[in-house]
């Protein structure tokens, strides 16, 4: 598995190893951290070098390696807008040295982490995977660019893949697993109230019930059951080549996730109300009919559940040496 020291990643192998799955993460640690996953073997190797490929498809034939579960990748939008080719070179490259390392290795089968990132601007209440593909930002774009390689790689060489798209993450399977990066509205907010300042809502005038930007929140630990369900689905012979979606399937507005939070917490989450971004939809939520019917998954956790153990995981901060 790549990126297993990452938030997410870290989430997917405590879900593998229970589901009693061997695992092995390869991750430069560039973003991630190895003592989210004592114990679990690492290969350390930044797999956007070429150079990779060799080293990693050795890793595979010597830990017998199955399948392949690529979260590797840069995630950051605004960093995405200014530096579009090294995003390219990390998120396609990195794929790219990993089906390349699949090859050599005889490794069958590949879940891929795609995001909501890829449908852009969109204007169904809920998104289907049918919906039109026209990502607003560099880092959508390379997320596509990987479903499609996905897909050229299927044609050619037979590889069997699924690639998640997964929708708002948030939340923690356990507080040393929280989500450190402070880029998505929930870390954002628990930033700023802890520091004793007022949370900022960008634009309460879109056309929502409250007038703030719709969500689909998914708990990390969902997510990460939705991976081994994909898994299981690629081994039992399920339909491939397919994209799904990974959500709860029911929006929340930016001022309930904040009321919400202000409860959890105790603390206050009054919001000071700014400009709107440049290119924030205002709804974006999945449909999650496909998942449930293909993979058999659908999330459980609801939002309070999410951003309580946000707040047990921020309060807990980083993985104790
Ligand atoms: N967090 C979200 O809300 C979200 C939403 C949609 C999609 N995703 C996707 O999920 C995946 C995991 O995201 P995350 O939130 O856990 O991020 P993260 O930054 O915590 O994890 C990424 C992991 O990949 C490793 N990595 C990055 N580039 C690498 C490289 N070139 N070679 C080897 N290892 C490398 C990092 O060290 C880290 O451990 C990414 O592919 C991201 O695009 C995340």
């Amino acid at each position: 598995m790549t990126g297993g020291a990452g938030y997410i990643g870290s989430h997917v192998v405590r879900t593998l190893q229970s589901a009693g799955h061997e695992v092995v993460i390869v991750d430069d640690l560039s973003t991630g951290d190895a003592r989210r996953v004592p114990g679990v073997p690492l290969v350390p190797l930044d797999l956007a070098e070429a150079a990779s490929r060799e080293p990693l498809a050795q890793a595979m034939h010597e830990h017998g390696v199955t399948s392949v579960i690529h979260l590797a990748a840069r995630k950051q939008v605004g960093e995405s807008v200014e530096r579009p080719l090294w995003y390219c070179g990390q998120n396609v490259g990195g794929l790219a040295h990993v089906l390349g390392a699949m090859e050599r290795a005889s490794v069958g089968s590949i879940v891929y982490s795609s995001s909501a990132a890829v449908y852009g601007s969109v204007s169904e209440d809920l998104v289907a995977e049918d919906a039109a593909l026209e990502p607003l930002s560099p880092y959508g774009r390379t997320k596509l660019a990987g479903e499609w390689l996905l897909r050229d790689a299927a044609r050619a060489h037979g590889v069997r893949g699924v690639a998640l798209r997964y929708f708002n993450v948030a939340g923690a399977g356990a507080p040393e697993l929280g989500d450190t990066v402070v880029a998505n509205l929930v870390t954002i907010v628990l930033d700023r109230i802890t520091r004793g300042l007022r949370p900022q809502v960008y634009g309460t005038d879109y056309p929502t019930d409250d007038g703030s930007c719709i969500r689909d929140y998914v708990h990390v630990v969902d997510l990460a059951e939705a991976h081994v369900a994909t898994l299981d689905h690629l081994a039992a012979g399920g339909p491939v080549g397919e994209a799904l979606n990974v959500g709860r399937g029911t929006g929340v507005s930016v001022l309930e996730v904040l009321a919400v939070l202000g409860e959890v917490c105790g603390l206050d989450t009054t919001p000071e109300v700014v400009a709107r971004r440049v290119g924030d939809p205002a709804r974006v939520v999945a449909a999650v009919d496909r998942i449930a019917q293909d993979v058999r998954w659908s999330a459980r956790a609801d939002l309070r559940a999410i951003l309580e153990s946000a707040w047990a995981a921020w309060q807990s901060g980083p993985p104790a040496i």
